[in-house]
């Protein structure tokens, strides 16, 4: 139980202006799709936020035609700094309408108001406007001779962070001259058709974004479209492996980010509360539904049972519950079909032998909620060992040297992030080269800026987004 109450502090919904039902965003216009209409819900109360379109595969041609007449006759001829000037005046409104995108974002996703205000939407104002800053400089971001657009880019992306992925995708590959035909996921469609508006209100050309709204139909057809020349997703593994399947011995280029099962490494030398906090922020942050969470925490033994201790003692403070509250730190399951995975992943740690703690703490009566839970005595075997369980759900293991950690922090499928703990420069230096691992924090975790590359090894994925490498696989170089 927290230690002490505090009062309710909602943030206010009237910043919203919900419609009843939303069409596909197509040349500059909302139009409505093909399909069958779909809801979007708010996770944290089931409440019916939207009605949504679905795209067919006729629709995904006609944003796929848009595109490509928007990247002919305007886009790409227009001057780098031009385009950059688009790019500052969307990262501009972004600002300005922050808190209606923060508010947006927690309904429809049911993150913490606190993470979508704090991190999600400036995060992706900052990805615009780092990217606006190179449009014309790219000849300057030593990306090989004479870089330029490769022409309309399919991307699909995720529920976990709508607008932050959003960003991601769509401002390097405006900065880089490429036009876009954008697919939100299904339970998360809302911000990207804020989004839309925002591109209305920006005046930017029409057919240059285009956002089309279904699940994974929409998004094959996307995939398949002859008129794609470069696909950017992140998502589930199966799904990125079934992309690359499909695009096999075609000319269509792609990035994928897939998965992740990341080891939390902490040293007997670690400064202990610091690891704490970091192994709270590593896999509690956004429940847990992040692909470069620290899932499995490795903890030297010496140190195990006290780590243990100071880790539930923080996680019995943890609050969960709406997620329009400021004072939440843990929202809503994004959707029935994810919080059945982690019941289903959860049972089966308990099954294989491990020793399953929750802080105990009141559930909502509606909606879809799952315990900060911790399990500990898991082998290396377990099924909450190996595979992404993407919620509130941490796996303890020990180790007792370092070799030993870095063999244990490898021996997962996947190898997107990694954390190390310890107060010596030189065990970060030796660990971060022997991992395995896209992303390496050290006495830290889950920092993310714009200027820095993010990506995977193995079954995470290729391909770099951020950064000045989040740039190379929008453009083709040479003569
Ligand atoms: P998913 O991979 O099905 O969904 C991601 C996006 O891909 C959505 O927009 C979806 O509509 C689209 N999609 C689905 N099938 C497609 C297809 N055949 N062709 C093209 N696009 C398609 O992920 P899902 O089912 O929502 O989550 C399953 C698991 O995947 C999670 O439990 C988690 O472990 C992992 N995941 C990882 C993410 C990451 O950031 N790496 C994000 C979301 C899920
Ligand atoms: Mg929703």
């Amino acid at each position: 139980m927290p230690t002490f109450e505090y009062a309710p502090a909602p943030e206010s919904r009237s910043v919203v202006d919900l419609r009843t039902s939303y069409g596909l965003f197509i040349n500059g216009e909302f139009v409505d799709g093909g399909g069958t209409a779909f809801k979007s819900i708010s996770p944290a109360t089931e409440e019916v936020l939207a009605e949504v379109s679905e795209a067919t595969d006729a629709d995904v041609d006609a944003a796929v035609k848009a595109a490509r007449t928007a990247y002919t006759r305007v886009w790409s001829r227009m001057s780098g700094a031009d385009r950059g000037k688009y790019l500052y005046r969307i990262a501009r409104i972004l600002q300005e309408r922050a808190r209606e995108f923060a508010v947006l974002e927690s309904l429809d996703n049911g993150k913490p108001i606190k993470e979508s205000r704090d991190v999600d939407i400036p995060l992706a104002a900052a990805h615009f406007f780092y990217n606006a800053g190179w449009a014309d400089k790219l000849e300057f971001a030593s990306l090989g001779p004479n870089p330029r657009a490769h022409g309309v880019v399919g991307q699909i992306i995720p529920w976990n962070f709508p607008m932050l992925m959003l960003a991601w995708k769509i401002a390097p590959a405006l900065a880089t001259g490429n036009t876009v035909v954008l697919k939100p996921a299904e339970t998360t469609p809302l911000t990207a058709l804020l989004f839309a508006e925002v591109c209305q209100q920006a005046d930017l050309p029409p057919g240059v974004v285009n956002i089309v709204t279904g699940a994974g139909p929409t998004g094959q057809a996307i995939v398949d479209h002859a008129g794609i020349d470069k696909l950017a997703f992140t998502g589930s593994t199966g799904v990125g492996k079934m992309i690359a399947r499909a695009i096999a011995g075609t000319r269509k280029k792609a990035t994928l980010e897939l998965g992740g099962k990341a080891a939390n490494i902490v040293f007997d030398d670690a400064p202990i509360d610091q690891a704490v906090e970091g192994i709270v922020n590593g896999i509690f942050f956004n429940q847990g539904h992040v692909c470069c969470a620290g899932s499995r925490l490795l903890v030297q033994e010496s140190i195990a049972d006290e780590v243990e201790r100071r880790l539930k003692r923080r996680l019995d403070t943890l609050r969960v519950g709406d997620p329009l509250d400021k004072n939440t730190d843990v929202g809503a399951i994004n959707s029935r079909a994810q919080l059945d995975r982690i019941v289903a992943l959860t049972d089966a740690g308990e099954s294989e032998g491990a020793e399953r703690w929750d802080n105990g703490c009141e559930l909502p009566s509606k909606g879809f909620w799952f315990r900060p839970t911790v399990f500990t005595g898991v082998t290396q075997t377990h099924r909450i060992a190996q595979e992404e369980i993407f919620g509130p759900v941490l796996s303890v293991l020990t180790f007792r040297t370092p070799q030993e950690a870095v063999a244990k922090a490898n021996n997962t499928p996947y190898g997107l992030s990694a954390g190390i703990w310890t107060e010596k420069g030189s065990r970060i230096l030796w660990m971060a080269d022997q991992l395995k691992a896209g992303v390496v924090w050290a006495n830290t975790f889950n920092k993310f800026d714009p200027t820095s590359p993010f990506g995977g090894y193995k079954e995470s994925g290729y391909g770099r987004e951020g950064g000045r490498h989040g740039l190379e696989p929008y453009v083709k170089t040479g003569a």
